[in-house]
């Protein structure tokens, strides 16, 4: 609810706005970008939520570019973004999870940035009501008088201006990274605003749990599961054993992560040797913040942000979270190259 003592709210977008100031080439057109943003989250948080009554959870009948079985949510999500973005008038291509090719939008439309999303992120978590989630990255156009491309999204993740995902649980969280800043903030329904709670969000140098579907551990190289054992069976004395917490949606596994410590992991395996998140809508925007928050984001061989990807839809391990937790699995890579 509002907090009507208070009478001087942060508002996501005032946030947005007191920090674009600083910079004097500022047009305002991020901040308007990102207004399309929130009411795409604040849409898809409602469309959640009355998911169960409105007959909106299960599948859609059809499958996509990931050869997923796409929910019905999947869609509307997706749609709700592209008419939210390409209607800011700010956006000049959309790379969504749920289309194969690059959206490019029309002439009177166009705008300097670049979106590459995830409408809906953990959506197999649906119909259990389980935690789900938005994930986004934003680019400018290489050359704003030039004709938009594919070169525009096919670049590392380091050329990323923004990024941020939005958690659709018991509350509406939305964090946002722009240039080096991280700041949390969470939805008020009742105004319809995003209120500034979690300003400065640093994650803890190293954790205590670890984030992985051991169900795939059959399938690891054998770095992961030395690095695995390591923490789940400890040979240092009077050292504890991490604890597991694995949700099965990226947000909420690092959200999670971001604000306790640890590490998350989806690691290549010999069934998936680049695993099975996505690098511009899932990998990027998610390394990006932890490490706008000084933790650490890797492929288990390099920096997971200077990886170059090839399609939209590139996949790649991936290895984030508190920097120290991160450096014990790259040494194990390292140690075994
Ligand atoms: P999406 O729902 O956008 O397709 O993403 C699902 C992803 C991610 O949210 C999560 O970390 C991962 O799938 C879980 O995969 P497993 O079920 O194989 O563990
Ligand atoms: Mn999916
Ligand atoms: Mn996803
Ligand atoms: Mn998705």
């Amino acid at each position: 609810m509002a907090d009507h003592t208070k009478t001087n709210l942060v508002t996501l977008t005032r946030h947005v706005l007191s920090d674009q100031k600083k910079h004097a080439d500022a047009t305002g057109d991020l901040t308007l970008l990102l207004t399309s943003i929130q009411l795409g989250c604040k849409f898809v948080a409602t469309s959640v939520r009355k998911a169960g009554l409105v007959h909106l959870t299960g599948l859609a009948g059809a499958t996509n570019v990931q050869g997923e079985d796409v929910k019905k949510l999947d869609i509307l999500s997706n749609e709700i973004f592209i008419n939210a973005l390409r209607s800011s008038g700010m956006s000049a291509i959309l790379v969504s999870e749920e289309d194969e090719e690059a959206i490019f939008i029309e002439e009177g439309l166009q705008g300097k940035y670049c979106v590459v999303f995830d409408p809906l992120d953990g959506s197999s978590n649906i119909d259990a009501g389980v935690n789900v989630g938005t994930i986004f990255g934003i680019y400018r156009v290489k050359d704003e008088g030039g004709r938009p491309s594919l070169a525009d999204v096919l670049r590392p993740g380091t050329e990323m201006i923004a990024a941020g995902y939005a958690q659709y649980g018991s509350s509406c969280n939305l964090v946002l990274t722009v240039d080096k800043t991280i700041h949390g903030y969470t939805l008020d329904s009742t105004i319809g605003e995003f209120i500034l709670t979690h300003p400065d969000i640093r994650i803890p140098d190293r954790g205590s749990i670890y984030s992985v579907n051991e169900g795939n551990s059959m399938y690891w190289d054998e770095p992961c599961k030395t690095y695995f054992n390591s923490i789940k069976f400890p040979t240092q004395p009077n050292t504890k054993p991490y604890s597991a917490r694995y949700i099965g949606s990226m947000v909420a596994d690092i959200h999670r992560t971001l604000l306790y410590g640890g590490i998350f992991a989806y690691p290549g395996d010999s069934k998936s040797p680049k695993g099975k998140l996505r690098v511009l809508y899932e990998c990027f925007p998610m390394a990006m913040i932890m490490e706008n928050a000084g933790g650490k984001a890797s492929t288990g061989h390099s920096r997971m942000l200077e990886y170059t990807p090839t399609h939209i839809h590139d996949r790649s391990p991936i290895f984030l979270g508190s920097k120290k937790d991160v450096e014990d699995i790259e040494a194990l890579y390292r140690a075994a190259a």
